[in-house]
């Protein structure tokens, strides 16, 4: 049984973290999705909110699971028996901070790989914050976000 955690702020999920998280499934036996609770940015969704979006987008995938936690994402693998850190790469942007991020965890648990995963190229632009600006601005995100996000956004801005 490999399982890998998939960490993340998904604030909210999109169609390319979906993406990534069905790549992954093909891979390993299981994939846990990990809201973190990243005290460095300013949250739109609760964590709640968010694991709730998470678990109805990916409730048919089978041997995908979601939670959350605060702390380390090494500390948080290793609780939950994980072999590997997924993390999608849209861009050579991200690689910079993604290479130093993993190479901090491998400092921090040898014992951990970070498998890094190409998203669908049709979401190399996308991020969670033009999904909440969009909304905001109530531009069309239903291509971009699973139904139950586009629920949620419209809650957070009605009108
Ligand atoms: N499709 C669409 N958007 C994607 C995406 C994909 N496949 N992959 C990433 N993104 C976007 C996210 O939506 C997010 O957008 P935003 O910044 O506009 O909200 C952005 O890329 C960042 O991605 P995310 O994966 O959420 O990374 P993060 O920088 O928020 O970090 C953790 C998440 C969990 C890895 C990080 O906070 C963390 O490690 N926290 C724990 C502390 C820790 O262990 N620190 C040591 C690390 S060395």
């Amino acid at each position: 049984m490999r399982k890998v955690i998939y960490p993340g702020t998904f604030d909210p999920v999109t169609n390319g973290h979906i993406d990534i998280v069905m790549r992954a499934i093909d891979l390993f036996d299981e994939v846990v999705v990990t809201v973190a609770k990243n005290p460095s940015k300013t949250s739109l969704f609760t964590v709640e909110e968010r694991v709730e979006m998470l678990n109805v987008s990916l409730k048919n995938m089978e041997g995908v699971f979601v939670d959350s936690f605060d702390g380390l994402v090494v500390d948080h693998a290793r609780e939950i028996g994980a072999v590997g850190i997924i993390r999608g790469l849209r861009a050579v942007s991200d690689f910079e901070y993604e290479f130093q991020m993993a190479l901090m965890n491998r400092k921090l648990n040898d014992d951990l790989r970070t498998i890094f995963l190409m998203p669908h190229e049709k979401y190399t632009y996308l991020n969670s914050t033009i999904i909440r600006n969009l909304a905001q601005f109530k531009g069309d995100i239903s291509d971009f976000v699973p139904p139950i996000v586009v629920a949620k956004l419209k809650q957070k801005f009605p009108g």
